[in-house]
């Protein structure tokens, strides 16, 4: 027997699960479905837009591997959306690649989450044309990621207009229950949800409302200069890059000019802000007190960064490579979650078309 649970029912159900699930003697991991609640499906997608860096991973990747265990994860590249700021083939080939294993070495586990690429299941862009045929052009001229594009000197292309519109069929397409994303898609989410209510409120309750679940707690993980870390700020550090090249990169971090023996700031600092993404409350607080304590050069400091960062992420180039070394496989994970979300795709246009009047 199964109990519907609301989204936000389900997520403090899991969280109650996790917290058992660490004080129960054997480690049970204790999640919702045991209790005989029904799954609750978490879909979000990953733009291909370059390699990933420690921010990406903290700030999205992460979060979405360890949701994975929590419920039914549909997570996809979002490919369709990187054509609104890429038109170099090559370019958009290599990144979809490099997104897909750089995820999968990170831990998104395919035999827990549907990893599919967006383009694969073309029936998104009909669910598209579908929304954006009610669709009022107020909600869209409101975006901020629109206007804060323009700004950047991206030209003002339909697609990009219509970026929210397609964001919102690969939520409504899927019958998302929660969709986690950072907090600059929370305008994004409030305009799927007024597409679909609106649809909704025409033809009869077909599509399924989504609950965003913006990741406030998740902190903005600083670049090399003390900006938020951004492509677009040219300051990432990315994390799966050769030995060399990444220690150049964090030798590059922007300090002040104290001389080793000086006492030094941590709460100021790029190097303590990484560092603490890596390590223990312990390690942290010893980090800070050498910070505080004077004798050390901010050079030595930039050498334990790295060494934690290389370290952090052994396991995870181990995995890359073998996955590099076998294409085989990723295109068959493609593959099977591509077939899954076809599935579920072509269950809800059906449901569409036969509501708006497409089909009998
Ligand atoms: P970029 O700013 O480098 O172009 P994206 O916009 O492609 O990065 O980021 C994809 C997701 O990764 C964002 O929605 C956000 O959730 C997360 N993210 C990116 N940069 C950071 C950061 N510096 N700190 C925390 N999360 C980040
Ligand atoms: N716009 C999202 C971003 O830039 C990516 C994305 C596309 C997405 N479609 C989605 C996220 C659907 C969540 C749900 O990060």
């Amino acid at each position: 027997m199964l109990f519907d649970l609301s989204p936000i029912g389900w997520r403090c159900l899991s969280e109650f699960c996790t917290l058992v699930s660490e004080f129960y003697p054997r480690n049970c991991n204790l999640s919702p479905i045991m209790l005989g609640f029904e799954m609750v499906r978490y879909l979000t997608g990953l733009q291909p837009t370059g390699v990933l860096h420690i921010g990406n991973y903290f700030g999205a990747l992460r979060p979405a591997i360890e949701l994975q265990e929590k419920g039914e994860a549909f997570y996809f590249i979002a490919d369709y959306h990187a054509l609104t700021t890429i038109h170099d083939q090559e370019a958009l080939r290599a990144n979809v690649r490099s997104v897909v294993i750089d995820s999968l070495a990170c831990g998104l586990n395919p035999a827990r989450a549907c990893f599919f690429r967006q383009s694969d299941i073309p029936i998104v862009t009909e669910l598209t044309w579908i929304l954006s045929t009610i669709t009022p052009m107020g909600l869209l001229e409101r975006a901020h990621s629109y206007k804060d594009k323009l700004s950047r000197g991206i030209a003002a292309l339909h697609g990009l207009f219509a970026y929210p519109v397609l964001m919102a069929a690969d939520i409504l397409l899927y019958e998302s229950d929660i969709v986690p994303v950072g907090k600059d898609q929370k305008q994004h989410l409030e305009i799927t949800r007024d597409i679909a209510v609106k649809l909704n409120d025409l033809y009869g309750p077909i599509l399924k409302i989504p609950e965003p679940w913006i990741r406030e707690e998740v902190a903005t993980v600083v670049g090399l200069d003390g900006q938020k870390m951004s492509k677009s700020y040219r300051n990432t550090i990315e994390i799966f890059l050769e030995e060399k090249a990444l220690q150049k990169k964090i030798m590059g971090i922007v300090t002040d000019s104290a001389p080793a023996e000086a006492p030094k700031d941590p709460t100021s600092s790029t190097i303590v802000s990484l560092y603490r993404l890596f390590v223990t409350t312990d390690e942290l607080e010893k980090m800070e007190h050498d910070f505080r304590a004077g004798g050390t050069g901010y050079g030595d400091f930039k050498k334990r960064l790295f060494a934690i960062i290389w370290e952090y992420f052994a396991p995870m180039r181990k995995r890359r490579a073998e996955l590099e070394s076998d294409p085989g496989y990723v295109e068959q994970v493609l593959k099977n979650g591509a077939a899954r979300a076809q599935e579920v795709a072509e269950k809800v246009i059906a449901r569409v078309r036969k509501a708006i009047g497409l089909s009998t």
